[in-house]
């Protein structure tokens, strides 16, 4: 059955959410999982560029995603993690957060979002390619890092995705 959007509360985190993020990422299985305490401090540190969505009759997280505004370019949204819970997949939600993101005023000098993704990740493709339709806007997409920066073996290489300017 077709969730619709209104149906969830879409808010800044705090660092009462820092569990819950850490449980939705762990339970989405092909993102990275970091500490708990990280997911805590950033829910804590960066709520102003983080978001979470809450499911109104269960009060449950079932989205989070974490964003900072790039440290050398003030005019770049860099989203780090998107999760959606596998039940509310496919409703809208990711876009949905990545709009009210980019609507927050620590977004107003915001122009460009970046993201870094896997090559075989086609819905987190689809997700930023789609915001770059929604806004009529351009988007690049390069080498960032390769599957030999990573200490791990196992791991895919991360392309950047450059979306932007936009016009707000
Ligand atoms: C990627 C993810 C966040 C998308 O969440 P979502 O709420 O389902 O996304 P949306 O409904 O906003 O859809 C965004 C776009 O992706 C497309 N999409 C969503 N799921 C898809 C799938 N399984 N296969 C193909 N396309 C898909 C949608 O059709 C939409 O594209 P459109 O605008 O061209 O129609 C979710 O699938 C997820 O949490 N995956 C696991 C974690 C992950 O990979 N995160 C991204 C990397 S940081």
């Amino acid at each position: 059955m077709q969730i619709t959007t209104t149906e969830f509360h879409f808010r800044k985190p705090n660092k009462e959410d820092g569990a819950s993020a850490w449980e939705l990422v762990k339970h989405t299985g092909n993102l990275d999982l970091n500490s708990s305490y990280s997911y805590l401090m950033w829910c804590e540190m960066f709520s102003d560029t983080s978001i979470v969505v809450v499911r109104k009759d269960t009060q449950k997280v079932v989205g989070f995603i974490s964003g900072f505004i790039h440290p050398e370019k003030p005019d770049t949204l860099f989203i780090w993690q998107v999760a959606v819970h596998e039940s509310a997949r496919g409703n809208g939600l990711a876009t949905k957060m990545l709009l009210q993101l980019l609507d927050r005023s620590a977004c107003n000098d915001v122009e460009f979002v970046e993201a870094t993704v896997s090559p075989s990740n086609t819905p987190s493709k689809r997700l930023f390619l789609g915001l770059a339709r929604k806004f009529e806007t351009n988007w690049k997409i390069s080498d960032y890092f390769t599957a030999e920066d990573f200490p791990e073996s196992g791991h895919e290489d991360e392309l950047l995705f450059k979306i932007g300017p936009f016009e707000k």
